[in-house]
């Protein structure tokens, strides 16, 4: 029987989704061009949110090709499983793709590119959250007993798949001041996903008048997310992913920590969130009192 997850270099994958072969090309073979756009994520931080917006900015707010392709197809994830080898054939430019790898195991050609990457970040009480439910449906990751069971592994363990949030999020904002990264949070896309969506098209370099703008922020909030079988998951087999436990798309609030972690276990998180932080200059939206 084939083994849950595998590890490459030390970070734990899930084996349904990548290879060592696969990440080992990515890493080491992959030619990145100037003008790739990859949306990168910890998981659970808005990836298919971000692939929706970047979907609908690329056909100039026309549904038509999110509500026709399945989202996977129309962004792939570069380190899914025949993924570079593929996307290495693509014609079209741009290329856009997403990730979750940390920025360790990134392609290394991407450091002499232009490539854009627009880097999502979340509150990670809710990435734990939603991490905990994502556990109880699908196949890619573990489920947990408890919250105050994922909530020690989060903060201690490097075995999570992707490894560490903390190492991720700290090895990727070191990117923050290059003109080719983007630094975004899923507080300000809940705050203002009009003005997220003006600044991606401003990084991307695109124009989109503001019938476009309208039909981008229409068509990706979470109502439409949730009600279109190509963005939410829904024709994954049950084998992968079964959402009768609970949707994908699940909740899509800021703060629903509130509604899981006890007063206790929110203590402790801080105590120890603020100790692995220490040091780090970029001040996120949840750390706003
Ligand atoms: P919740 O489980 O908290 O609801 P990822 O795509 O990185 O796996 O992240 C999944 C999270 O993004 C889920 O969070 C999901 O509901 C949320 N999400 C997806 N589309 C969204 C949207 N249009 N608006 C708000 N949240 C969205």
């Amino acid at each position: 029987m084939e083994m849950k997850f595998f590890k490459y270099k030390g970070t734990v994958f899930p084996s349904p989704s990548s290879s060592v072969e696969d990440l080992d090309f990515l890493e080491n073979e992959f030619k990145v061009r100037d003008d790739d756009v990859f949306n990168v994520t910890y998981p659970k931080s808005g990836t298919t949110w971000m692939l929706e917006i970047l979907s609908l900015i690329k056909t100039n707010g026309d549904p038509t090709w999110s509500k026709s392709v399945l989202n996977w197809h129309r962004i792939p994830w570069i380190e899914s499983k025949g993924s570079a080898k593929k996307a290495q054939e693509v014609k079209d430019n741009p290329r856009f793709f997403n990730s979750h790898l940390p920025r360790h195991l990134f392609i290394k050609s991407l450091s002499d590119s232009k490539a854009k990457v627009i880097y999502t970040v979340r509150d990670p009480r809710d990435v734990i959250v939603s991490h905990f439910y994502f556990g109880k449906i699908s196949v890619f990751f573990n489920e947990f007993e408890s919250i105050d069971e994922l909530i020690k592994e989060f903060l201690w363990s490097e075995e999570l798949p992707y490894g560490s949030w903390f190492d991720h999020v700290k090895e990727w904002i070191q990117l923050v001041g290059k003109e080719n990264f983007m630094l975004n949070s899923y507080e300000d896309m809940q705050k203002d996903l009009r003005g997220t969506v003006i600044k991606i098209c401003k990084f991307l370099g695109k124009e989109l008048d503001d019938t476009a703008l309208d039909s981008v922020v229409k068509h990706s909030s979470f109502k439409t997310m949730q009600e279109n079988n190509m963005s939410n998951f829904t024709q994954v087999p049950d084998t992968l992913m079964d959402q009768k436990r609970c949707k994908f798309i699940r909740n899509g609030i800021c703060g629903d920590w509130k509604n899981h972690f006890t007063v206790a276990q929110a203590e402790y998180f801080d105590k120890i969130y603020n100790e692995r932080m220490l040091g780090c200059s970029v001040k996120f939206p949840w750390e706003e009192k």
